[in-house]
């Protein structure tokens, strides 16, 4: 009789989904993404569930699609779920500090996917060298166009990559305006990274320089292809260098019919099954092992970085080489 109750007791809290109890063996991860309706993070999703479940993990994906609060709310519901550790791409890095303490207070374990949060107890980060993802833009851009006008075209303020990437491309055009070579006649961060916001900065940018502008460093490529479509209007598309960057289909495919200059490549399939790897390894208290540490503003955070690819028209092959593309889908079949 008394083994019927506890099953019962249990059956009962289960379906009040109270929290599920903590296994080493098969740890539960809640993988809590900004926005899936950029195209990079549902492959980003994909690989990491794929590689967490080869380690025996169950994962809960959430989508905050760029909502701060919606997604302050989705990790307080993993951690009333009890998963082992939760891995964030955060909509805002600076607005997670509460979320991160409540799920430190829970024993909960926090990663930092690709974007560091800022100002919170966090227990590990991974990501590309987003510094050298910048150089490599600007670097694209000036090789096509040494001299003239430039516009930077950044990404979400709220995303502490986009500042990286901004202290990158600074690195390397910094000498060319301080030669007088270049001149940056404008710049402006993309609310979420939005396309349409880029295309409308790239309307008015065109309109209050004449049109004259001769090189744009965009940040990555949901943002490069808006403005593209700007330049378009105007005759320009493919006789303005720009960059971008996370090999978007749509983004090849520019590269290769010449409006776009360049992407960078990062590995997703690297940067996922690494994070889930660690975040397996931090549920089961093994010790990951870190290239670096990155300050946020409340710790030294330990780091994984790795090595993105800046691809032009001679080496984007590199893509259907990796499997990151089939031939048929950069012909565009
Ligand atoms: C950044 C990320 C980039 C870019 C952007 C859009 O944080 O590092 O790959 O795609 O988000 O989601």
């Amino acid at each position: 009789m008394k083994t019927f109750k506890r099953t019962l007791l249990a059956g009962a809290l289960a379906l009040l989904s109270l929290p599920v109890m903590a296994d080493a063996a098969h740890p539960k991860i809640g993988f809590s993404i900004d926005d899936l309706r950029l195209e990079r993070w549902s492959r980003d999703r994909d690989y990491f569930v794929a590689a967490a479940e080869k380690l025996d993990a169950k994962v809960f994906v959430q989508s905050a699609d760029a909502n701060e609060q919606k997604q302050i709310s989705q990790i307080e519901n993993l951690i009333s779920r009890g998963v082992d550790v939760i891995v964030i791409v955060p909509f805002n890095a600076t607005v997670l500090t509460n979320a991160v303490a409540e799920a430190k207070k829970a024993g909960i374990k926090v990663v930092s996917y690709d974007r560091l949060i800022l100002n919170a107890d966090i227990d590990a980060y991974i990501s590309f060298d987003n510094e050298k993802v910048g150089e490599m833009q600007a670097g694209g851009v000036l090789k096509a166009a040494p001299k003239g006008n430039y516009f930077l075209l950044g990404g979400a303020p709220t995303d502490n990559n986009a500042k990286i990437l901004r202290e990158g491309q600074m690195k390397v055009l910094q000498p060319a305006i301080d030669k007088g070579d270049i001149k940056i006649v404008g710049q402006q961060w993309v609310k979420e990274w939005n396309p349409t916001e880029a295309l409308s900065i790239v309307e008015n940018a065109l309109t209050r320089n004449n049109n004259k502008i001769d090189g744009i460093v965009a940040s990555n490529d949901a943002t490069a292809g808006g403005a593209i479509q700007a330049l378009a209007a105007q005759k320009m598309a493919g006789k303005v260098p720009i960059s971008g960057q996370d090999a978007d289909l749509a983004a090849v495919k520019r590269v290769l019919d010449g409006t776009q200059t360049m992407t960078v490549y990062k590995p997703l399939k690297l940067i996922a099954s690494e994070a889930a790897k660690l975040s397996v390894q931090l549920a089961r208290n093994e010790k990951p092992t870190y290239s670096s540490q990155y300050d946020n503003g409340n710790k030294k955070v330990d780091t994984i970085l790795l090595t993105p690819t800046a691809l032009t028209k001679d080496n984007i092959d590199l893509l259907e080489k990796d499997g990151f593309y089939t031939k048929a889908q950069i012909a565009g079949q």
